[in-house]
């Protein structure tokens, strides 16, 4: 059996208490000999500014290209909040997006239907509710150069630069397109076409990628339309292909149809199978150390690099059905908990996903 090199970078807030859980999920799965792995873990974000004065060193991302993939927490604190872009924790995970070429994001919007009454959304709209969002990662205006700030005549003005080249824009669409052949095979294109010069090349480009995938619909839809579409119809999509701006903002919006961001994971991939795995919901520095956060986003991620960095689908499904079965039980963190269900602590939710998985293995 392969024994997997799994580097952990645990982060700022919550990060560490969720990743704690996924880590007994990992140890459970190696004593049952199912898999193999070691673990090389480093700190990143604010806990990386505290030791060393930087969100992400060199050592760190050294270390992390070695592994065959990474579990990522969350980084953000708002201590920093001070600091000048390039040395804020959120440097560290754009950092590594940006050096590993991690430029596929991958984030699946599923509805688990014990939890459909936690929707803000009615029933009706949430019936077969299945999408993928791919967002582009490494590029947009999360990159683009000329940025910063300057003085003209003595008044302050920021300025970033919203830029895309066409290989940037076709290697994104591809990954959409080949998602969608093994899905309903639609792929809707969000942009701005309408009013940016960068948002028409998008909209030519995937037209043209379009072409090699002829049994695939493509669809065209202003970032603004999707906003709307994705409350009142969000049944509509399969695959929603999207740039770096945009599909930060879709995700986070696409993740309340589902009703609990704390349980949406997420994969970065590069070119090949190599990936960083990550809840969607961030460092949520307001409950750290509160034995409150849920663990599960954190868990279903590891389920996600088991099914694409290390073609482990057999140890995905296990995380997943065990996810599932503990759900089925009414048991919750505080974050999706309901009436008539039970409110338990982030550790507690690990060991009833442990003792689910364990009747599965
Ligand atoms: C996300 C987050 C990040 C982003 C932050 C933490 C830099 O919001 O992964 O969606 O903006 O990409
Ligand atoms: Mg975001």
């Amino acid at each position: 059996m392969k024994t997997f090199n799994l580097a952990i970078l645990s982060g700022d807030g919550i990060g560490p208490e969720i990743m704690a859980e996924a880590q007994t999920i990992l140890e459970y799965l190696k004593q049952t000999g199912l898999v193999d792995f070691q673990i090389q873990e480093a700190l990143v974000g604010g806990a990386s500014i505290r030791d060393s004065g930087a969100p992400i060193t060199n050592a760190t991302l050294d270390m992390v290209k070695t592994a065959d993939a990474i579990l990522f927490g969350a980084v953000g604190d708002y201590s920093f909040d001070h600091l000048p872009q390039s040395v804020r924790p959120e440097m560290a995970i754009l950092k590594l997006r940006k050096e590993l070429e991690l430029f596929a994001n991958i984030r699946p919007i599923v509805i688990f239907d014990e939890l459909i009454a936690n929707s803000n959304l009615k029933k009706e709209v949430l019936q077969n509710v299945d999408f993928v969002i791919v967002r582009e990662l490494t590029g947009d205006i999360y990159f683009g150069e000329p940025r910063g700030e300057k003085k003209i005549n003595g008044v302050r003005h920021g300025f970033n630069t919203m830029t895309y080249s066409e290989p940037e824009i076709e290697r994104i669409a591809n990954v959409g397109f080949k998602l969608a052949e093994a899905r309903r095979r639609k792929v809707t294109s969000v942009d701005k076409a309408n009013v940016l010069e960068t948002m028409q090349l998008w909209r030519d480009v995937v037209s043209r990628v379009s072409e090699s995938y002829k049994d695939i619909e493509l669809q065209h839809m202003y970032v603004d339309n999707a906003a709307m579409q994705l409350i009142n119809l969000p049944a509509q999509f399969d695959v929603l292909v999207t740039g770096n701006i945009f599909g930060d903002i879709l995700s986070d919006q696409a993740s309340m149809i589902t009703g609990s961001i704390g349980l949406l994971p997420s994969a970065s991939l590069n070119e090949g199978l190599f990936g960083l795995y990550e809840p969607i919901h961030g460092s949520a520095p307001d409950i750290a150390g509160k034995n409150t956060a849920n663990p599960l986003a954190m868990m279903l991620s590891m389920a996600m690099m088991f099914r694409h960095s290390l073609d482990r689908t057999d140890i995905a499904d296990l995380i997943e059905q065990a996810v599932k079965n503990t759900l089925g039980k009414k048991i919750a963190t505080p974050d999706f908990c309901r009436e008539g269900w039970r409110q338990i602590s982030t550790i507690d939710m690990g060991g009833e996903v442990r003792k689910e998985l364990s009747k599965l293995c």
